[in-house]
C-alpha cells in the first residue's frame, strides 16, 4: 500500500494551478448516458474516481476517448444498465447513473452503497424521488432495480438537502413527461455546472442554485461541449495549507465566488486574501487565529473542508468549536491528529480544538478523503517526518497532490 512520507516546517510558496471538480465531473460524466449523440469534457481532473467512473460507463457500453485533459463519451451503443457492487462500493457517485438510465432507457440496476467511514449515507430520497415520477423500484439482492415506461414529471421535496439526489433527479427529469419541481434542492455550485451542461444538451432546467429546480423534460437530449468547473475544495485545502504553514501562495484557475464561507473563514484566521480574475493570492505571516467552523448545506461552510480547518485550528492560537452537522461520524481524523500532538475533545458533532504551539510528526492512517487532506496539512505543519498510510483515498479526490505540493516547496514523497 503506498504512503506519503512529510518533512514538516516548509511553508507553501508559488503558484498552483487548480483541476477541475471530481463532485462536478462525475454527475456531468453520468449525463452521457442520457443522449446518443457525443458529450465532450474538457478540464476533467485525472484522478482515481474519474477513472472509476469511465470504466463503470464504458461497461454499459458508452464509447470513451481520451485526449489531453478531455475525454469523449458516446452513448450510442449502451447495451447493459447495471452498476456492480464491486464499483459502487468504491465511489457511492455511482449511484448517479441511476437517474439517467431509468429516464433513458426506462430499466436500471445499481447496486446499494451501503455504509461508509463518515456515516450511514443512505439513497432513500433518490429512490422516492423516482417513485414520485413514476418508477417501479424493487430492492432486491443489494440492488436497486428501477424500472419505468417514461417517467412522469413530479414535485419533489427533499426532507434532507442532497447533493447527488439533487443531481440524479434533476438528470432523470431532463427527459421526463412534463415539469418536475425538485424543492429543498441542493444549492451547491457543481448542482450549477451539471444544469449548465444539461442545458448545453438541449434540457430545459431553471433554478438551479437556488432551492427550487424546474425542470421542463425533453424528448430527446443531444451532444455538447463542456468545460468542468474547478475544484473548490482542492482550492480550499491549498489554501488552508499555505495559511498553516505560514506561506504565500496563488491558485490559478479557479473561482472565488464559490468559496465566500471557506475565504472568510480564513481572513478571520488572520490570512490576507486577494482576488483577481480567475487567481486567489493568500498570505499568512505568524501563527493563525483559531476559528469556528459549523458545517452545513451550501452556501454555508461545506462538510468537506471540515477536517482541513481542524488540522488550522490545532496549531493555532486560542481554542476552536468544530461543529459537524451533515455526516453523523466525520471525526475519524481526529483520532490521528490527537497521535501528533493534537489537543481536541469531541461530544457527538462537536468537537474543542485547543491550539498548541507545535505538532510532532509520527505514522497516521488516512480514513477517508477529506480525513486524508487533513493529515497531509498537518505533516506540513508538524516536527520532523509524517507517515501518512493508506493514501489511495487522496488519490480519489486530489490531481496529483505531491507534485503540486512540492513544486509549491513542501518536502513531500510517495514511498510504493
Ligand atoms: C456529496 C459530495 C460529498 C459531500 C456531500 C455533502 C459528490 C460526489 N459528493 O455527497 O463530497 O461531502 O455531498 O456536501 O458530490 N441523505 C439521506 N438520504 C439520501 C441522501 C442523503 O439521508 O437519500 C443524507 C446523507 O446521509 C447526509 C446528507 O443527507 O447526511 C447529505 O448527503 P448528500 O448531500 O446526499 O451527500 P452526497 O451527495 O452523497
Amino acid at each position: 500500500m503506498q504512503k506519503l512520507a512529510i518533512q514538516g516546517g516548509n511553508p507553501l510558496h508559488g503558484e498552483v494551478r487548480i483541476s477541475g471538480a471530481k463532485n462536478a465531473a462525475l454527475p456531468i460524466m453520468c449525463a452521457s448516458l442520457l443522449t446518443a449523440e457525443t458529450l465532450r469534457l474538457t478540464n476533467l481532473p485525472d484522478l482515481h474516481d474519474v477513472g472509476t467512473m469511465r470504466k463503470l460507463l464504458q461497461q454499459m457500453g458508452v464509447g470513451a476517448e481520451t485526449a489531453a485533459g478531455e475525454i469523449t463519451f458516446n452513448g450510442g451503443k449502451i447495451d447493459n444498465w447495471e452498476a456492480p457492487y464491486d464499483m459502487v462500493k468504491t465511489m457511492r457517485a455511482a449511484i448517479l447513473v441511476l437517474g439517467p438510465l431509468v429516464a433513458r432507457f426506462g430499466d436500471a440496476k445499481v447496486s446499494l452503497p451501503g455504509g461508509c467511514a463518515i456515516g450511514s449515507r443512505p439513497v432513500d430520497l433518490h429512490i422516492k424521488g423516482l417513485q414520485a415520477m413514476g418508477a417501479e423500484i424493487a430492492i432486491e439482492h443489494g440492488y436497486i432495480h428501477a424500472k419505468a415506461k417514461r417517467l412522469k414529471g413530479a414535485r419533489i421535496f427533499f426532507d434532507i438537502v442532497s447533493v447527488t439526489g439533487t443531481e440524479n433527479l434533476m438528470m432523470a427529469a431532463t427527459l421526463a413527461d412534463g415539469v418536475t419541481v425538485l424543492e429543498n434542492a441542493a444549492r451547491e455550485p457543481e448542482v450549477v455546472d451539471l444544469a449548465n451542461c444539461l442545458r448545453a444538451m438541449g434540457a430545459k432546467i431553471s433554478g438551479d442554485g437556488t432551492d427550487t429546480v424546474t425542470v421542463t423534460g425533453v424528448e430527446k437530449l443531444h451532444g455538447a461541449t463542456h468545460h468542468i468547473m474547478p475544484d473548490r475544495i482542492e482550492s480550499g485545502t491549498f489554501l488552508v495549507a499555505a495559511a498553516a504553514t505560514g506561506g504565500s501562495i496563488t491558485l490559478r484557475e479557479t473561482r472565488a465566488d464559490i468559496l465566500e464561507t471557506v475565504l472568510e473563514k480564513l481572513t478571520e484566521a488572520g490570512a490576507k486574501i486577494k482576488v483577481e480574475g480567475d487567481a486567489i493570492h493568500l498570505e499568512m505571516k505568524g501563527r493563525p487565529k483559531a476559528v469556528n467552523v459549523r458545517t452545513a448545506p451550501h452556501p454555508a461552510f461545506p462538510t468537506d473542508m471540515q477536517a482541513q480547518f481542524m488540522a488550522l485550528n490545532c496549531i493555532a492560537e486560542g481554542s476552536a468549536m468544530v461543529v459537524e452537522t451533515i455526516f453523523e461520524n466525520r471525526f475519524m481524523h481526529v483520532q490521528e491528529l490527537r497521535r501528533l500532538g493534537a489537543q481536541i475533545d469531541v461530544e457527538g458533532n462537536t468537537s474543542v480544538v485547543k491550539g498548541v504551539d507545535h505538532l510532532e510528526g509520527a505514522t497516521v492512517m488516512a480514513t477517508d478523503l477529506r480525513a486524508s487532506a487533513c493529515l497531509v496539512i498537518a505533516g506540513l505543519v508538524a516536527k520532523g517526518e509524517t507517515v501518512i498510510d493508506r493514501i489511495y483515498h487522496l488519490d480519489r479526490g486530489y490531481e496529483h497532490i505531491e507534485a503540486k505540493l512540492g513544486q509549491l516547496g513542501a518536502n513531500i514523497r510517495r514511498l510504493k
